[in-house]
């Protein structure tokens, strides 16, 4: 099969987050599985950019509402990726350092996915599949089927998953105009609650709709910012399919990030090894169990409980556990667990920011991993988490329920079912008693090392999807 996937993300030339790790990857997997499969995404002007070399195979003209603009459809010059990548660059639009949270960012996406449309128009052939992931690229499955420019792709099944429907991109009727012609009989394949929004837009025009994880899919029919609804009545078309992770990237036994590499066989000695470069690094105590946190510091990920936990447990527990954080997002967060640091030195440190290697060296060096999210459509940490020998302390929500099996259920986490600062430290507490088991920890760690979460079978559910709307 054909088959083209578009992102606003895709590791490594561009993450915020989970979604670039999963376009990173899974394409690389549908080709060793025999297939030929390309990613699209927009070229931002940051790091890869400057250290790579590309080459243009296309330049053509998007239009966005009356306004022209000269877009490239550039590719690597030396791809090592296991699968074709393209960047579309529209100057004035995505030559910016960072890939969201710019005043224009409906337009800056919107126009990608005109400029990916019009590209694709003008090649020979059409693809067998057009896999969209979140709302950036929400307007492909209407653009295709009811765009008549587009024509050419109104018989192409489309797949779109969703990542996460926190964001949905919606903005007012006023900018209708900004999409391409079409007839305005289809208005209501655009709208939701009275704005135009690609990810309901996505949801009643893909031929298919995939979550991330099968338990996301039952949450969000009751629970996903006004658009249940609409979920629910599509949801005979909708499959939950859970993520799988880049094992060839995240190998403790070969990941170049780490202090030391380490395998099954000598675990102990390998973690205990990046845990000290950890702490030396952050001026913690090795002696003590390393709780860590990694990712955007916002109140979905339940970011906002840690200051209070990890003030509650330092002031009135103190020196029986280190924390370190990882991680950026509101600036309240930020604030109050940069506080902690001058009270709690020597047990507590966070970073503020996104530095991929040192998110590794955490996975390998941590002891436990905190994940109190409140929303978590699949999650990867916890995966990246078991594959490093890290306990995962999880809320039972989402991806996190598929994929996390509480110790007292012969499972190999720690589970809770209350994003409450209660509920985290009452895990934290168990895994501070379970820590002192020696034997017992090390054996789940070698337990957790042996799950098998490679895309490998991900990768085939989905071409097994594709397959079936096959005409
Ligand atoms: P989400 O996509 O909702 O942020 P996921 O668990 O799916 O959550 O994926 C998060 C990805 O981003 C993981 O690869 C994680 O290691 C990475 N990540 C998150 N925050 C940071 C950070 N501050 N520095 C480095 N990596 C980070
Ligand atoms: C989203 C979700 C996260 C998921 C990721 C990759 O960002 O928040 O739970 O793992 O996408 O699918």
């Amino acid at each position: 099969m054909k088959i083209i996937h578009i992102s606003a993300e895709c590791y490594p030339a561009a993450k915020a987050g989970g979604l670039g790790d999963v376009v990173g990857a899974l394409p690389k997997y549908q080709v060793l599985l025999g297939h030929s499969a390309a990613a699209i995404m927009p070229f931002y002007h940051g790091k890869y950019s400057r250290e790579n070399e590309f080459t243009s195979v296309y330049s053509g003209i998007a239009r966005l509402g009356h306004t022209n603009f000269a877009f490239n459809v550039l590719e690597l010059v030396k791809n090592t990726l296991g699968f074709e990548l393209f960047l579309i660059d529209i100057p004035g639009l995505f030559d910016r350092e960072n890939i969201y949270s710019y005043h224009d960012d409906d337009e800056r996406f919107l126009t990608f996915q005109i400029a990916t449309l019009n590209w694709l128009n003008q090649l020979e052939g059409v693809p067998d599949v057009v896999h969209c992931h979140d709302q950036q690229t929400g307007f492909i499955p209407f653009m295709m089927s009811k765009v008549r420019e587009y024509g050419k792709f109104e018989h192409i099944p489309t797949i779109f998953t969703i990542h996460n429907g926190q964001y949905q991109g919606q903005f007012g009727f006023d900018k209708l105009y900004h999409l391409p012609p079409f007839h305005s009989y289809f208005n209501g394949l655009v709208e939701w609650n009275h704005q135009i929004n690609p990810l309901a837009s996505a949801i009643k025009c893909a031929w298919r709709v995939t979550t991330v994880s099968p338990t996301y899919l039952d949450e969000i029919g009751y629970s996903m910012k006004g658009m249940e609804e609409l979920l629910r009545k599509e949801r005979s078309k909708s499959i939950g399919i859970l993520n799988g992770i880049d094992t060839g990237v995240w190998n403790p036994e070969t990941d170049p990030m780490l202090e030391k590499n380490y395998s099954i066989k000598n675990i102990s000695g390998g973690k205990s090894a990046n845990k000290e470069a950890l702490c030396r690094q952050f001026g913690l105590d090795p002696s003590k169990p390393l709780f860590t946190f990694i990712g955007r510091l916002v109140g979905e990920k339940g970011a906002d409980l840690l200051p209070e936990i990890i003030y509650n447990l330092s002031k009135f527990n103190p020196g029986e556990q280190n924390f370190l954080i990882l991680g950026s997002g509101e600036k309240h967060i930020q604030n109050a667990l940069l506080h902690l640091e001058h009270e709690f030195k020597g047990n507590y440190c966070s970073y503020i920011g996104y530095n991929e290697k040192l998110s590794h060296l955490i996975y390998a060096g941590a002891d436990f991993l905190l994940m109190p999210s409140r929303v978590e459509p699949c999650g990867l940490n916890q995966l990246y988490a078991l594959r490093y020998g890290t306990v995962p302390i999880v809320r039972r929500t989402g991806g996190l329920r598929d994929t996390v099996l509480d110790i007292g259920d012969n499972g190999f986490g720690i589970c809770h079912d209350q994003c409450s600062i209660f509920d985290v430290t009452h895990s934290i507490q168990r895994a501070k008693s379970f820590y002192k088991n020696k034997k017992a920890f090390n054996a789940i760690r070698k337990q957790m090392m042996q799950i098998d979460h490679s895309w490998n079978k991900a990768a085939t559910d989905y071409i097994q999807l594709y397959q079936s709307l096959k005409i």
